[in-house]
């Protein structure tokens, strides 16, 4: 078994679509081990996305994903990284396979409805920059 870190970005949050996200992750077989509703900072935003701290992109990343609530979840299934990559689509939605998650309801490349860890070591800071072991279940 293996553990991955998602967000549902404020993109689909604001939509009301967060059903529709969740419904796709359990379909796909994951079993939610954490969840919860926070509104991040800028400045959190900032630490979670720093390896990106250097991308033009970066300032406008940060703005959006503090702009309004997201959903944070931990997802456990076998190969969790990679299926959870696979069910969430390609970064930009105009290139996201049929049924994927940034293909159905991702806006842009920025607005891409959902995150996910794209590697171990990545899962492994992404976790627990939101989760303690008291809140994965
Ligand atoms: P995410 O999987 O959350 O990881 C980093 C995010 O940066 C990515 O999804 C996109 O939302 C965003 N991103 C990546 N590339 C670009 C880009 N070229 N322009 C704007 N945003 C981007």
């Amino acid at each position: 078994m293996e553990r991955t870190f998602a967000i549902i970005k404020p993109d689909a949050v604001e939509r009301k679509i967060t059903g529709k996200v969740l419904a796709k992750i359990e379909e796909a077989g994951f079993s939610i081990v954490g969840m919860k509703k926070i509104h991040l900072s800028k400045a959190q935003a900032e630490g979670f996305y720093y390896v990106h701290k250097e991308r033009p992109f970066f300032n406008d990343l940060c703005a959006f994903m503090s702009r309004s609530p997201v959903v944070v979840l931990v997802l456990e299934r076998e190969n969790a990284i990679a299926k959870w990559r696979e069910v969430m689509g390609a970064t930009n939605p105009a290139n996201a396979e049929p049924g994927t998650i940034r293909k159905e309801f991702g806006v842009s490349i920025e607005e891409n409805s959902a995150h996910g860890s794209d590697a171990p070591e990545t899962a492994a800071f992404e976790i627990p920059y939101f989760f303690s072991q008291l809140e994965l279940v």
